[in-house]
Formats: structure tokens, sequence, C-alpha cells
């Protein structure tokens, strides 16, 4: 149809661009992950994941007010505990390092929303995210005993005054038993945003290293979701759905924008995706050898997110980005 039709006509100048773009980021859509350790005045870069650091708690709490000051609405707060065990007991201990700094957090920080990672990883000796229980040779995680330890650890976080609760282990029913364990305890109000379709992945490398939480032995493909699987997703989605999640999560982010787009078209309730550690450090590695601009790749992974469907970002560039986002 040339002449007539000449898309170029409406990309001439930054204003007519700006009037015609189909999708903004806004600092109000993102999550910063935060990693909390035991002691005081701690301040550790991770190594595999330049800018971000383990904290302590009164760091920590730092930290957090310039996150929120930055206009950054919640963070996904993790643990590392002095100590682990078989059970992952550390996850709901009362004095547990997530219970702690949730509690430090809503006292200082108070508009901060603090969604609690849920899972056993960081906590257990062996790395797995549930009870291992072995057969012979082969070591199993056992779902259904699981859910008890995932119910108990939910109830804690609530009890230390988290806004939401995101279970990321997935075991099957853990929706349901959270549901049911926080309804129990008094906190029917309290949202789960679930880590519905979790792909066992490579991008998870750097988080490991960073939580301390690489499996001792096999590894999550007996949980976490075959990356080959886009209707399988689909399912594990309408599950935690029923179940009684109230946001749902697809993670990684980039490598899965078709599973977000299909659920964007499917489910009604918000989605988020997890721009995870591997896709943070792949970009900022490129950038360091002089690659690419890192604040260009930065916003174009982030508007392909927001673009696929994300409702919700969760990202370790959620600093950074504030800076350029209104
Ligand atoms: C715990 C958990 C993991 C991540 C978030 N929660 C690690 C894993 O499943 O191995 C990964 C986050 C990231 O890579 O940034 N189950």
């Amino acid at each position: 149809m040339f002449p007539v039709h000449r898309p170029r006509r409406i990309r001439q100048n930054p204003q007519l661009r700006a009037m015609v773009r189909e999708h903004r980021l806004t600092r109000a859509a993102l999550v910063q992950p935060l990693f909390a350790v035991p002691g005081r005045g701690v301040r550790r870069e991770i190594s595999s994941l330049a800018g971000q650091h383990h904290l302590s708690v009164d760091l920590l709490v730092e930290e957090a007010r310039a996150i929120a000051d930055a206009g950054i609405p919640a963070v996904l707060l993790f643990g590392i505990p002095e100590s682990k065990d078989e059970q992952g007991s550390g996850a709901w201990d009362a004095q547990g390092i997530v219970q702690q700094a949730t509690r430090a957090l809503k006292r200082e920080v108070p508009q901060l929303q603090v969604i609690a990672d849920l899972c056993l990883c960081e906590y257990t000796s062996h790395g797995h995210c549930g009870i291992v229980t072995r057969r012979g040779d082969t070591a199993q995680v056992d779902n259904d005993a699981t859910l008890a330890l995932l119910a108990r650890t939910a109830a804690s976080q609530a009890e230390a005054g988290a806004d939401v609760i995101a279970p990321s282990d997935m075991m099957d029913g853990r929706v349901a038993a959270i549901r049911r364990a926080l309804d129990a305890a008094g906190h029917p109000e309290l949202p789960i945003l679930s880590y519905a379709a979790k792909f066992a992945s490579a991008f998870y490398g750097p988080f490991r290293d960073a939580a301390g939480s690489a499996p001792a032995f096999g590894d999550r493909a007996g949980y976490q979701m075959d990356p080959a699987n886009a209707r399988e997703a689909l399912r594990e989605m309408e599950l935690d759905y029923e179940e009684g999640a109230d946001l749902l999560m697809v993670k990684p982010a980039l490598p899965y924008l078709d599973i977000l787009r299909a659920a964007r078209e499917r489910f009604e309730v918000p989605l988020a995706a997890y721009q995870v550690s591997g896709e943070y450090a792949q970009l900022i590695a490129a950038a360091r050898a002089g690659w690419l601009d890192l604040e260009r790749a930065m916003l174009e992974t982030l508007t392909a997110i927001r673009r696929a469907g994300a409702d919700v970002i969760i990202t370790y560039f959620a600093r950074p980005a504030a800076k350029l986002l209104p």
C-alpha cells in the first residue's frame, strides 16, 4: 500500500512517539528483592549480582528507606539463616532472619510493602525446597509432608507483619494449604502472590550463589517446570488461582514472555513476572565488557515484560529503573 501507508509518519519526533506509545512503565509496578543476613553493620556486595547486597537487619532498614523514597512500593524479602537443618526450621522460627527483618521493616518503613518469599531451600541443609525422603539410592522431595511446613512458615511470616506471602517452592496444593493456614491464624486479608509457573531454569545461577541454596544433590526438575512446557504452565497457574492465589507469577521473565502473554489472555487476576538473577547478571556482564548500553537494555527488557502482560515486575534493576521512570 506504499506510498499511502507510511508508518514512519508517527515516528518523526519524541512528542509524537510518546503520544502513540502503547505500553508504559511506572515505578508503581516495581518490586526490589532484598537479602537479609544475620549480624549488625553488614553490607556485603554479592559477587554474582553486582549492585546487590547481603544486608543485616539494621542496614536493610536503611536500604528499604531509600527504596521507598525512590517511589518503589514493595520489596521481596529473602533470608540467609545462621544455620540450616534437614527440615529448614529456620523458615518458621519466630526469631528467624526474615521474621526479624519483616518486623523491623514494618516498624521503620511502614508504607513499604513486604512480600515474604516462602520457600525452604534457603533453610535446608540439602538445599531442596522441601522435606527430602530417601528411597534406596534416590531422594525425593515429599510434597505433602512439605505442605505443613510451608503453611507453618506462612503463618509465622504473617505474624511478623508481612503484607504479601509469596510461595516459590512449586509443591502441589501449597496455595490451598497456605490459604487455610493464614485464615486459621487470623489473616484472611493477607494476599498470596504465587510463583505459579516457575521453571527449572539455568538463570537462577547467581541467586543460588547469593542465597547459598544450590541443591547438594540432584536438581529441582522434580518440582519446578520443564522449560519446554507452555500448556502445563497455564494449568499450574489455573490450579493456583483456584486454590486462592491473588496474583500469579511467571518466572523467569524474558525467556518466558509467551507464557506471560498466554496467561494475560486467560486470567483476570494481576500477573507478576520475575526478572531473575541470571537475566540481571548477563546484562551487567555485557555492559561491563562494553558490549551494550545498560540503561537502554534494562528499560527495553522491562518494557518487553510489561508488553507481554505483567502488571508487577520483580527486578534487581528496580532502583536504577525507578530513577528514570514516572
Ligand atoms: C527459592 C527461590 C529461587 C529464586 C527465587 N526464590 C531459587 C531457586 O528456585 O532455585 C530465584 C531468584 C533469582 O534467580 O533471582 N526457591
